[in-house]
């Protein structure tokens, strides 16, 4: 059984060709496979948008079903004390693949040892997020046929934003230079960075202080929000690195700058007409793009399931 749980469910050759799938649909839907005889389950027991609308909106133009809840937290058994174990038992008599998302980090444990159809990861607690990941590989390739070497700068909420976990992941498989700007020490909040997703990574940490000057050199600034609901305590006085008007002048003129948003004050809203701000297009089509690739890809990778190219007459 597979499933994409995390970067390391699938092989780089397998993240090219989910990528040069996502070329393709993007250049000619009539890519897409017919997926009428599949159906998704859609089960979100967090707040999202993009993530959750691209996956339905992939699963539609595929002319596949979907199964969904409003808000699976509140809505599901799981409000009834039903674990995640029978919860994945049930979704699985009712679709050919789940899309999950849940504040639990662990649920991909469970999911892989229960389910008895594939499970994509649409965001697990502060762990991971591998789809967000591919979108924003995508989103650097098409600007940078050959990313080995480019340099990253990711800045914000380091320890609880689970999309930069499996972004330098990803990253470090296609040899980028990757710069960690992370958000101040705080009594109540400790931001350091997992070790378990640095450990084998070489990353360099920068002081929040220290980001303005690295700016000329960096191919790609990625901001991410502080993560405010994963907080137990109160959140007191956070610093973290912003781009805005006074700075971004220092951003090289073909770099590109990424957030997977939700934007909060990290990003300046007079900035978002910058040629160089790619997040509130290029990124979000491209999670479009991928997220239906990806459909393609886990539902059709064993040949015995090929069915014909559609025709999108
Ligand atoms: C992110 C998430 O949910 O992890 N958003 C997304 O899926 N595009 C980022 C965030 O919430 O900060």
């Amino acid at each position: 059984m597979r499933h994409f749980l995390s970067i390391s469910d699938l092989s780089k050759a397998e993240i090219e060709q989910v990528l040069e799938i996502a070329t393709n649909i993007e250049k000619n839907w009539q890519f897409c496979r017919n997926m009428n005889n599949k159906c998704i389950a859609s089960f979100f027991a967090e707040p999202s948008t993009r993530t959750r609308f691209s996956f339905e909106r992939a699963m539609h133009w595929l002319g596949g079903r979907i199964v969904t809840a409003a808000d699976a937290s509140a809505s599901s058994s799981l409000t009834k004390g039903e674990s995640l174990k029978d919860t994945f038992r049930t979704l699985g008599q009712y679709s050919d693949a789940i899309v999950m998302r849940h504040s639990d980090q662990n649920w991909p444990i469970i999911a892989r040892q229960f389910s008895r159809v594939p499970v994509i990861n649409a965001g697990s607690g502060s762990g991971e997020h591998p789809t967000q990941a591919l979108l924003d590989l995508h989103t650097i390739k098409q600007k940078w046929s050959n990313v080995s070497g480019l340099k990253i700068l990711i800045c914000g909420d380091l320890k609880n934003g689970r999309t930069v976990h499996s972004l330098i992941e990803l990253l470090n498989l296609y040899g980028l230079k990757i710069y960690l700007c992370p958000a101040s020490d705080n009594a109540n909040c400790d931001f350091n960075i997992p070790e378990k997703y640095l450990s084998e990574i070489p990353c360099k940490t920068v002081e929040i202080c220290d980001a303005n000057d690295l700016l000329p050199e960096m191919d790609v600034v990625y901001m991410t929000r502080i993560q405010k609901e994963r907080f137990k305590g109160i959140c007191g006085n956070i610093d973290f690195f912003k781009i805005n008007k006074d700075n971004i002048s220092k951003i090289k003129e073909n770099a590109a700058i990424l957030h997977p948003l939700p934007r909060n004050e990290e990003i300046s809203e007079d900035i978002d007409d910058d040629p160089r701000a790619d997040y509130h297009e290029r990124q979000v089509r491209n999670g479009l793009y991928i997220r239906t690739a990806l459909l393609d890809f886990m539902l059709y990778t064993s040949p015995m399931h090929r069915n014909p190219i559609r025709s999108c007459s």
